[in-house]
């Protein structure tokens, strides 16, 4: 059956690619919504094969809509959400806003798609450096249980929305003419540097990006032992967040093992034969939807531990592309637990 769909933040980094997703997925549409802000309403934005204009985000947008697909800042989310919801439509939120609620479902369908089931109006979907961590994490969590993770991040300026990809690109420019440039959304400049914050410190000392993992992760497998200690980096790199992550299990895993249960997994590629240059990177996983893992290895310094290199393109799988396979879900009859149009 045919959903009616809203788009919200259809003008940004992720709502522009899930404009794309649902027509290259041939997602089951009815009416289709573009939603934006002000400076955006008006604007006529091609959708399989026509032209569609964005509306302005306001109370009475969601009349007659069936799932909502946000991709907005977390204030905006927190705005719209019970607007969209009152009106009878399911969230599907790209957002923070509602991601640690006990009564919102975290979600990355390849990990645990059966939390849909317990959706009250709003699914989320995790923090881009999140959903790639945990799914390469889910076929090892499967063969020996996880007891904690080290993680560093390479993160992509596209992370940070359209603003932040017309940071490195005008940053770079400014910086190779040694011209003025007043900076944009990052503490510093982007341009020929890596930064050590995303987010804001806590007063743990670590960022909320960070935390985000931590609290994500456990969230979605839901257990609270497992320990995860990241640290997240801006790197300058257009598209697709890297990760360099450490899995300390239960019981030992060769890396052999690893990479048999990595290639059975769906939604994992395995890119691994180093001696011949052969790992993912961001210019290779771009514009792809699977997360990809390679450099698999033992830890030297414990038996227990396992550690790999995993890339994956924070606009797709890291968001539009999640979000579009929760929206699947929902509009399958397993969980159509939101309303059907013909
Ligand atoms: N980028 C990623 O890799 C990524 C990954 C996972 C999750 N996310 C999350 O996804 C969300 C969107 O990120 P993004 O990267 O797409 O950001 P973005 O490129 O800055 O896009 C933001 C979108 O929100 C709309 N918006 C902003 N203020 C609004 C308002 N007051 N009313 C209505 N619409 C408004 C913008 O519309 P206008 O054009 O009208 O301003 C635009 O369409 C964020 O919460 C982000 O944390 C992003």
């Amino acid at each position: 059956m045919n959903k009616n769909i809203a788009i919200v933040g259809a003008t940004g980094a992720v709502g522009t690619l899930v404009r794309e997703l649902l027509v290259e997925r041939n997602f089951p549409y009815g009416e289709i919504r573009f939603l934006a802000s002000e400076k955006s309403a008006g604007k006529e934005l091609e959708f399989d094969g026509r032209m569609v204009t964005v509306e302005l985000l306001c109370p009475t947008a969601f009349d007659g809509i069936d799932i909502a697909i946000g991709s907005t800042p977390d204030d905006v989310a927190r705005e719209f959400t019970p607007w969209a919801v009152q009106a009878g439509a399911v969230v599907v939120d790209e957002s923070a806003a509602h991601r640690m609620l006990p009564e919102v479902p975290l979600v990355v369908p390849e990990v645990n798609p059966g939390a849909i089931a317990e959706h009250q109006g709003i699914i989320a979907s995790p923090n881009c450096s999140t959903t790639q961590m945990v799914l390469a994490m889910k076929p090892i969590h499967d063969v020996s249980p996880i007891r904690r993770v080290v993680v560093t991040t390479y993160q992509a300026t596209s992370g940070a929305g359209v603003q932040g990809s017309a940071d490195l690109e005008n940053g770079t420019r400014a910086a190779l003419e040694e011209a003025e440039w007043e900076g944009g959304v990052f503490q510093h400049p982007i341009a020929f540097n890596v930064i050590p914050q995303i987010g804001s410190v806590q007063e743990n000392g670590y960022t909320s990006e960070e935390m985000k993992m931590v609290l994500e992760t456990r969230k979605i497998f839901a257990d609270d032992a497992i320990e995860v200690c990241p640290t997240c980096v801006r790197v300058p790199v257009r598209n697709c967040h890297s990760e360099s992550i450490l899995l300390e299990t239960d019981h030992p895993i060769t890396p052999q093992q690893a990479r048999e249960v990595f290639a059975a997994a769906p939604g994992i590629q395995v890119m691994d034969d180093p001696g011949d240059g052969i790992y993912p990177m961001p210019l290779n996983c771009d514009d792809l939807d699977d997360v990809f893992v390679g450099r698999i290895r033992r830890d030297l310094s414990c038996k227990n531990s396992l550690a790999f290199w995993c890339v994956s393109d924070n606009l797709r799988k890291g968001a539009a592309t999640n979000a579009v396979q929760i929206a699947e879900l929902l509009a399958s009859s397993e969980f159509s637990k939101c309303r059907s149009s013909n």
